[in-house]
């Protein structure tokens, strides 16, 4: 079992044989890296409260994954992203958090990691959403505390047809580049990383250059 590695958070772990094969991620998170962000309650997917974000082989998007579902013995090679790692206090917040707490979409709050990695999952992988889709991608994620129509409202300001001046634009905040795991690299750099393409930005002077990965348009965004 010594040969399992995964990436958590741009952070290299080896699944050594103290793991047995069936602790699921969830657990392996939780109690051997000490993620607690990463919840839990029905274990058989079906509340959403443990999703997580992964790319499963290099280069590919960040998906969303119940991690309740998948033993980590089974995630070899897996770059995964928790909620500490997409934002935190020290580090700064997400986009994705920020705008879920602003628009009073937490209440006691055991759900909201699920809800935003489950949102940042469904923004990695399809772009331009309707303000329908959205409403339509969050059919797995339960909130005990009943505040549904506040979470899906807020993550509506992501859609490409929310009202103007309601809809999210900060690229940066949007989108991370994997190029330097989950860390973000313009600091060692300079003022520009890696973004994907958002239509209505395309011409603002944020954008410096085209570059094509696995077949989707990058650019390179001025840091907001
Ligand atoms: Fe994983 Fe409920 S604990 S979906
Ligand atoms: Fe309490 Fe959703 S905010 S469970």
């Amino acid at each position: 079992m010594d040969n399992i590695k995964i990436k958590v958070n741009g952070v290299q772990h080896t699944v050594g044989s103290e793991v047995s094969s069936d602790v699921m991620l969830v657990d392996y998170l939780r109690n051997f890296l000490e993620l607690r962000g990463t919840k839990y309650s029905c274990r058989e997917g079906g509340c959403g409260a443990c999703i997580v974000t992964a790319s499963k082989t290099p280069g590919t998007p960040y998906v969303s994954v119940n991690s309740c579902l998948v033993a980590v013995t089974s995630c070899d090679g897996w770059d995964i992203r928790t909620i500490e790692g997409l934002g935190n206090k020290k580090d700064g917040y997400h986009k994705v958090q920020t705008t879920l707490a602003e628009n009073h979409g937490s209440q006691c709050g055991y759900c909201s990691c699920g809800w935003v990695m489950a949102m940042q999952g469904v923004l990695e992988t399809k772009k331009d959403l309707t303000m329908k889709e959205i409403e339509n991608s969050f059919g797995s994620n339960l909130c005990r505390c009943t505040g549904y129509r506040p979470i899906i409202e807020a993550f509506k300001k992501f859609a490409k047809d929310a009202p103007k001046e309601e809809r999210i634009m900060d690229l940066q905040s949007l989108y991370i580049c994997n190029k330097n795991g989950n860390k973000c690299c313009s600091e060692k750099e300079d003022d520009w990383c890696m973004v994907e393409k958002n239509d209505t930005e395309l011409e603002s002077n944020k954008v410096k250059e085209l570059v094509l990965k696995d077949g989707r348009k990058w650019f390179q965004a001025k840091r907001i």
